[in-house]
This record gives structure tokens, C-alpha cells and sequence, in this order.
């Protein structure tokens, strides 16, 4: 990993989650139970998933009912002792039995659920020195056979929906930002256009850009925006690349942000966009056009900030507004829009990204670790303009390894960084174990 993760940044992002980290409350019940694959809460599917996926809060009330990522966190000891071990063994003992994976041949149902199965199986597969591996192998056995029984195939594949796209065209959102109605969400339409006014940000190296949300289950797409368009965008990186000017400064110690890179202007806008990959029936990646969220930030403002970096409450901290659409299941089948819902100014979640690895319903108060999802972000984007664009040190290739391969500069970036996500991924430990499991 490039030197940019530093142990300070990364432990400030950390720490800083660690305070702020927070969960949606399930809202997908109906009436006696999850009704998420299908409208009877006693489809096999819908057991399976809360089985699995759904927890119980102190209040009584159930959560991860239809979240993003799962609610697992690195020290989660639910599903793998005691009861809920038990249970989870059954639930998915009883699926694979019964050929639950024929119950239902909508191939978009079928790679979400494989989607989930997979990140539990990674969430198990992700630690293996904690006196738990019997059970943890007990789960990955059964996930990955019910991964493999959900596989599209490559038709299949191509049947997916672009759920951007629909989210677009059912005109839920504006499509701009509005600086009159700031905490407006907005989808730009024009988002994915190759000759847009978005440039797509790749680092182009042997590693995806977005290396620190990267688990190789999505793809995460880097987008910029300057005001005046694609051309001034485009202009506007090559200078940063081409500048000998380092990023950083580094001070004995200690790193410093360079205020002397060049600055852009207010109104610029960035996005981060996760899309869905899924596994077909021979266990390739295939990047599909479900997206899971979108996350977007506009600069109103651009305050001339400090040297130190993510300097939380400094004072180019309110620069920016903040946005974010999360994929929801239930919307997403039902045919509403995409599936892709904003986020409100009151939303909260329990953070699974950069969190603490400790499970808060483990934790003696669990509710407290919920947090209001955009307020979150100023813990990691709150320098001034540039210095708070968190994938810079990628995409502006200062380190690049000279050793890697140098690619074809007029690579697509969106194929580029599938591609690599894909590679990187295949050559992970717990990828191996889901590829020997399957043989
Ligand atoms: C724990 C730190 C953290 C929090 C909190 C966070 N982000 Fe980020 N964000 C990152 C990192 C790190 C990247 C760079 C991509 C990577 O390495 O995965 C990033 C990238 C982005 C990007 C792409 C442009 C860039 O800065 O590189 C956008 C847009 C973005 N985040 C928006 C948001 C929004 C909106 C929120 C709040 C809902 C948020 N982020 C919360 C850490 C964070």
C-alpha cells in the first residue's frame, strides 16, 4: 500500500470513526417478518436473510435488515458462538437441502443475494487466529456452496439492470446542485458520460484508486467536477500530475499538506460511486450496474485551510455539503427508481467503513455507536479544497512504482479500475479459500 495511508492519517481516520461511528433501524419488517425477496415473510429467502443478517438492539427494535454492508464487524463474536452459531449452521444447512437457490430465478434477487452470502463469507474468512476456526470454517463452507448454487451466468449477467440509471430517469432527485437549497440531494444525470463534464479519476495503477474502501465485492469510482466543465477538469489534473510540487511534506515525524498545490475553484464537485461485482457460475468477478451508493461532496466555498492535515475543526470545515444515496433491496425490487435512496440530514447508521473492528451490539451500549451518516463525513474531507479529496495521492500517481507495468494511457479509467479491483481481489487470501472451497 503507497506511503499516503500513513499510520497518522490512517489512525486519525480511525480514531476519529471510532467517535462518530453509528446503523439503520430495520425498517424492512413487515407485519411478523423480513419481506425482502418476496412478500411472505416465510420464503425461504427472507428466513435465510434474517437468520443471517438481521440484529437485535436493546431496544428491542431489529437492525441490518437492509443495509449496504452487512452489520459484522472484525471482532464480531454473533454467528460464530453460542446460539446464534447454531442457528446460523441450520438456517444455512436447511437452505442448501431444500435447493432454497431454486426457489426463486430473477437473476437481479439472485446476485444480491449471493452479493450478501459473499460478504459474510469475507467477514468470516477475515480472521483466522481467534480459537474460532472450526466455526468460522463451518460458515465459509456453507456460504461459499450457497455462493456458487446462486451464480449467474454470463446471459444472466447481462440481463441486470443499471440501477443509476433508472434512479435517473424516474426523476426522484433534482439533477443539480441547488445553492439556494443546499441540503437539496441531487443526482447528476450525466454522471457516467465519457465525453461529460465528469472526469472518472484513476490512479492507473496495479491497485485500485479507492484502495481504502476496497474489498473487491464492488467497484468504487472516482469522479471530478470542475464548474466550467469536462476540458477545465481535464486541464485541471493533467496540471496536478505533471506538477513536481509534492503532495505532502514531511517534517521529522510528521507530514504536512503542501499549500502551494494548485487550488480549484468553488463549485467543484466530487463523487464516489460503489457498483456492484458479482461471482458467475465458474467463480469470475463480472462488474455489474447495480450501484450501491453514491456519495457526493460540493465545495461552496473554498477557505484557505492549514498545514495539518484532516484538521476536523479547522477552518475550511464547512466548505463543503455532503451526500449520500444507499441502495435499498426492497425499493430496488419493487421497481421504485433505482432502488438508490438519499440520505437525510438526520440519518443514522452504524458505520461499517474504517470503523473500529469492535461490534457495537456487543459493545455494553450498543445505540450510542450510532451516527448521523452525514455528519460523518468532515471526519475525513474537512481540509481545504484539494487537501480534503482523500483518493489524490492515487490518482496524481506521485508514487507510482516504477516497477509496474506502465498502462496504455487511453485506457478507459472505469474499465481500468475494474479490472484492477478484479486482479487485486483474486489475489487475496480469503478469495483463495472461497475459490478451494468451490474445486
Ligand atoms: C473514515 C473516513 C471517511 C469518511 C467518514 C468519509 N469518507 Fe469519503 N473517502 C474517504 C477516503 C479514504 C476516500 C478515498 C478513496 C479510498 O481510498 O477508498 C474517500 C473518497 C471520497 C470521495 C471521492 C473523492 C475523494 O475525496 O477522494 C467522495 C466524493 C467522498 N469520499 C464522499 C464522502 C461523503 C459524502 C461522506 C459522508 C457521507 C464521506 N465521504 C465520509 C474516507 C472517508
Amino acid at each position: 500500500m503507497k506511503s499516503y495511508s500513513s499510520i497518522i492519517s490512517r489512525s486519525i481516520i480511525v480514531l476519529v470513526l471510532a467517535m462518530l461511528c453509528n446503523g439503520a433501524p430495520a425498517v424492512a419488517l413487515g407485519p411478523g417478518g423480513i419481506v425482502i425477496f418476496d412478500p411472505d415473510p416465510d420464503h425461504i429467502w427472507n428466513r435465510t436473510y434474517s437468520c443471517l443478517f438481521v440484529r437485535d438492539g436493546p431496544d428491542g427494535s431489529e437492525y441490518g435488515s437492509d443495509t449496504v454492508d452487512p452489520l459484522f464487524w472484525p471482532r464480531t463474536q454473533y454467528l460464530l458462538t453460542g446460539k446464534s452459531h447454531e442457528r446460523a449452521v441450520a438456517c444455512l444447512d436447511s437452505f442448501l437441502r431444500s435447493h432454497a437457490e431454486r426457489a426463486i430465478q430473477d437473476p437481479l434477487r439472485r446476485v444480491i443475494l449471493q452479493h450478501d452470502l459473499w460478504a459474510l463469507f469475507d467477514w468470516a474468512a477475515s480472521e483466522d487466529d481467534d480459537g474460532l476456526q472450526k466455526q468460522r470454517r463451518e460458515l465459509e463452507t456453507r456460504l461459499s456452496e450457497a455462493i456458487r448454487r446462486l451464480a449467474l451466468t454470463s446471459e444472466q449477467f447481462r440481463t441486470l439492470p443499471d440501477t443509476y440509471e433508472a434512479t435517473v430517469a424516474a426523476r426522484a432527485f433534482a439533477p443539480a446542485y441547488d445553492s439556494q437549497n443546499r441540503q437539496q440531494p441531487f443526482l447528476p444525470p450525466d454522471l457516467f458520460r465519457p465525453d461529460g463534464p465528469w472526469v472518472c479519476l484513476s490512479a492507473r495503477s496495479v491497485q485500485p484508486t479507492a484502495i481504502l474502501h476496497f474489498t473487491g465485492r464492488s467497484r468504487f469510482l472516482v469522479f471530478m467536477k470542475l464548474p466550467q466543465g469536462r476540458d477545465t477538469t481535464l486541464a485541471y489534473t493533467s496540471k496536478l500530475r505533471s506538477s513536481y510540487e509534492p503532495l505532502i511534506r514531511n517534517e521529522p515525524g510528521l507530514e504536512f499538506l503542501n499549500l502551494t498545490l494548485p487550488q480549484f475553484p468553488v463549485g467543484t464537485e466530487v463523487a464516489l460511486v460503489r457498483q456492484m461485482i458479482g461471482l458467475d457460475t465458474v467463480g469470475k468477478l463480472v462488474p455489474t450496474r447495480l450501484t450501491e451508493s453514491v456519495q457526493i461532496r460540493v465545495y461552496h466555498a473554498i477557505t484557505p485551510g492549514t498545514k495539518y492535515m484532516n484538521y476536523i475543526n479547522g477552518p475550511s470545515s464547512h466548505d463543503q455539503d455532503f451526500f449520500e444515496f444507499q441502495m435499498r433491496r426492497q425499493q430496488l425490487f419493487a421497481g421504485q427508481g433505482g432502488g438508490l435512496l438519499a440520505m437525510t440530514p438526520n440519518q443514522t447508521e452504524f458505520a461499517t467503513f474504517s470503523a473500529h473492528g469492535f461490534d457495537p451490539f456487543e459493545e455494553s451500549s450498543p445505540l450510542r455507536e450510532q451516527g448521523v451518516v452525514l455528519q460523518r463525513c468532515p471526519a475525513c474531507h474537512a481540509d481545504s479544497g484539494i487537501h480534503s479529496v482523500q483518493s489524490r495521492l492515487q490518482w496524481m500517481q506521485r508514487q507510482s512504482n516504477r516497477e509496474e507495468p506502465k498502462p496504455d494511457p487511453n485506457t478507459d479509467p472505469v474499465v481500468w479500475e475494474t479490472s484492477v479491483t478484479a486482479a487485486f481481489k483474486e489475489n487475496r487470501r480469503e478469495f483463495k479459500l472461497l475459490q478451494n472451497l468451490w474445486k
